[in-house]
């Protein structure tokens, strides 16, 4: 973190803007009509449920990673005849309650909750050991990750989930630039207080000095790299401290905090196979805004 912040490039790992606050907030964004990943991925989630069952047999331990406040898993859980559910998430008192709805929704199914940062080794609990696995990862989350990361984190489910294993993935689409930028700068401001928290939470959790108004939130479409961008930018020049260290920024200069990046058809397709994952179906709300993608995890053989 403080590396980050001390780089030619100032940037902070994104999983700093999910602290108690940072999660709130986030839900909040997701119910602005604005912010059209999370309305379309769960209205579409739902139209294609009963289909579902058609690729995905009954009886598998699903796997949710960054479960959240797990609102689409009920969707999921419904239309498959899963044997147990493992929430993986790394805000432990998030996933304690959404534990404990969907056991009180389905009180047959065993969920056995994991903290853990998903991004970093971890162990399966016992009880899921030998049941088939299908992994879940909603909301676009794998768009956080640059391409590189992206293809190191899909093959680390493959090797934690298994060979044969199924893995089904939402990813947010391409869009014209205007949609893309209302989406993450919107005039309600809840984004902008998203971004803005993290400087609190710095002040907060490593005693820094960072003056609250010496910042302000920007979102920006990288397209060569086809990511939108969260930066803070210094309102002025700024001077402040951070654990003891000092910190200077210019005017304009900024703290890069988030990247959200988006794929088209292909492109998501080929960054599935390369973190070793075989796309066997897809499906597109009918504005093509976001796809869900069920892709299986095929064992190592000779290839031509
Ligand atoms: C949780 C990473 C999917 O990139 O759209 C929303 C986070 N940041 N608005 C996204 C986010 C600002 C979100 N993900």
């Amino acid at each position: 973190m403080l590396a980050g912040l001390a780089a030619p490039i100032p940037a902070v790992p994104a999983r700093w803007l999910y602290d108690h606050r940072g999660s709130e907030l986030f839900d909040e964004i997701t119910r602005l009509d604005s912010y059209y990943p999370t309305a379309t991925e769960t209205k579409l989630l739902a139209e294609i449920a009963p289909e579902l069952c058609n690729h995905i047999p009954s009886g598998l331990a699903v796997i949710e990673f960054g479960s959240g406040s797990s609102t689409k898993t009920p969707l999921l859980l419904d239309a498959i005849k899963p044997a147990a559910y493992v929430p993986v998430d790394i805000s432990g008192d998030y996933l304690e309650s959404s534990a404990a709805e969907i056991r009180a929704r389905y009180p047959q199914l065993p969920v056995h909750p994991v903290a853990a940062d998903f991004g970093k080794p971890f162990d399966l609990p016992r009880e899921v050991a030998s049941l088939p696995r299908l992994g879940f990862f909603p909301g676009s989350t794998i768009g956080n990750f640059v391409p590189r990361s992206a293809t190191d984190l899909l093959r680390h489910f493959r090797i934690l989930l298994g060979t044969g294993s199924l893995l089904l993935i939402g990813m947010d689409r391409i869009k014209p630039v205007e949609r893309l930028l209302a989406a993450y700068d919107e005039p309600e401001g809840v984004t902008a207080q998203f971004n803005l928290n993290l400087i609190q939470r710095i002040n907060r959790e490593l005693d820094g000095t960072i003056p609250g108004d010496s910042f302000r939130h920007e979102a920006r479409w990288n397209d060569i790299l086809s990511r939108i961008e969260m930066h803070l930018v210094a309102t002025r020049d700024v001077e402040f401290s951070v654990a003891g260290k000092p910190f200077s920024f210019a005017a304009g200069s900024s703290i890069h905090t988030e990247n959200s990046h988006k794929y088209e058809q292909r492109g998501a397709r080929l960054l599935l196979l390369a973190g070793g994952w075989t796309p066997i179906a897809e499906w597109t709300d009918p504005d093509g805004d976001f796809s869900i993608i069920l892709a299986q995890s095929q064992p190592d053989r000779f290839a031509p």
